[in-house]
């Protein structure tokens, strides 16, 4: 499917556009059995597989996250892309009347004054995911410890919420909706010599002022030494696996027996607008590219 320029639907923190060619080094020569992706977000790196590697890889591909909501939203993308296409057009309507704070408070069934409200769900569910996605500051998605949805909204005067013709094509190449799952990374079953996993998990914090502390929220060092457990698992195998992360000196000292690359992205981890800039950092490489020629 050369070419075919899928967008991700959502803007994700962490997304990784930016660095696809520095992480298509490490997979374009390559034949895998079939691809998957456990920390899934906005999946930008599995519409680049299906570009470089071959569309067939839809059929066969395995995609996870955690946030059932984002999973939901896949799930229903694939089954039933009309529908989320004439309730997306239904909500912008909404917000237009009602605005933002109206579609945020149905989104967690409580408003900002606490009071319990009507809680979307089904495919108005994750419409309204899309829809808040892209008029919330930043595209961000982070939830209070009561699980509640508590980004601000943006400051946009005509947010684009839909693109219709890309979400057809993401409906058409996502995997089968029995290959969309919604589990602990670790947890999904069936990955086996000759397989290909990117591992995208929520970075480690560069510092404990960065911002990004706040987004690993539940990931902490517990959860990546767990990981680094898993993938040192499945390269042993002879799974061909890539992992992403922060350039911070636990990740560099977890992963000392791999290969590592300073990959330089730019990215607002700081508030201060004169210290955003490029920033190393860390691609974690699978044994299997030792055996390839560079
Ligand atoms: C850095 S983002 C992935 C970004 C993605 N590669 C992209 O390009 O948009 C990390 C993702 O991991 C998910 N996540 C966090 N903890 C997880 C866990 N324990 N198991 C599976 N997914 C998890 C989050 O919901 C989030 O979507």
């Amino acid at each position: 499917m050369k070419n075919k320029n899928i967008k991700p639907v959502l803007k994700w923190v962490g997304g990784k556009r930016e660095l696809i060619p520095d992480i298509r080094v490490y997979y374009e020569f390559l034949n895998p059995n079939k691809y998957v992706e456990p920390f899934f977000g906005g999946g930008s790196v599995y519409f680049d597989i299906l570009n470089v590697l071959g569309d067939s890889h839809k059929n066969t591909s395995i995609i996870n996250d955690v946030n059932v909501d984002l999973i939901q939203l896949y799930r229903d993308i694939k089954v039933s892309p009309n529908d989320i296409i004439n309730c997306c057009k239904e909500l912008e309507k909404e917000y237009h009347k009602y605005g933002y704070y109206h579609i945020r408070s149905h989104f967690n069934g409580v408003n900002r004054e606490g009071v319990v409200v009507d809680k979307y769900s089904g495919i108005i569910r994750s419409s309204s995911l899309i829809l808040l996605n892209r008029t919330c500051f930043n595209g961000l998605y982070r939830v209070n410890k009561k699980g509640l949805f508590n980004v601000p909204q943006g400051s946009y005067k005509n947010p684009k919420i839909l693109d219709e013709d890309n979400l057809f094509k993401v409906s058409d190449n996502l995997p089968p909706v029995e290959q969309i799952l919604n589990k602990q990374f670790d947890n999904i079953d069936d990955i086996n010599k000759g397989d290909l996993v990117y591992f995208d998990p929520p970075y480690h914090p560069l510092s404990t002022t960065s911002s990004f502390t706040s987004y690993s929220g539940n990931f902490g060092e517990e959860e990546q030494l767990r990981l680094m457990k898993y993938f040192t698992k499945l390269n042993n195998d002879g799974v061909y696996v890539l992992l992403s992360n922060s350039s911070s000196p636990f990740i560099k000292s977890i992963y000392n027996s791999f290969n590592i690359i300073e990959v330089y992205c730019r990215r607002n981890i700081n508030s201060k607008s004169s210290s955003r800039g490029k920033i190393p950092e860390y691609l974690i490489l699978g044994d299997y590219v030792k055996k390839h020629k560079f």
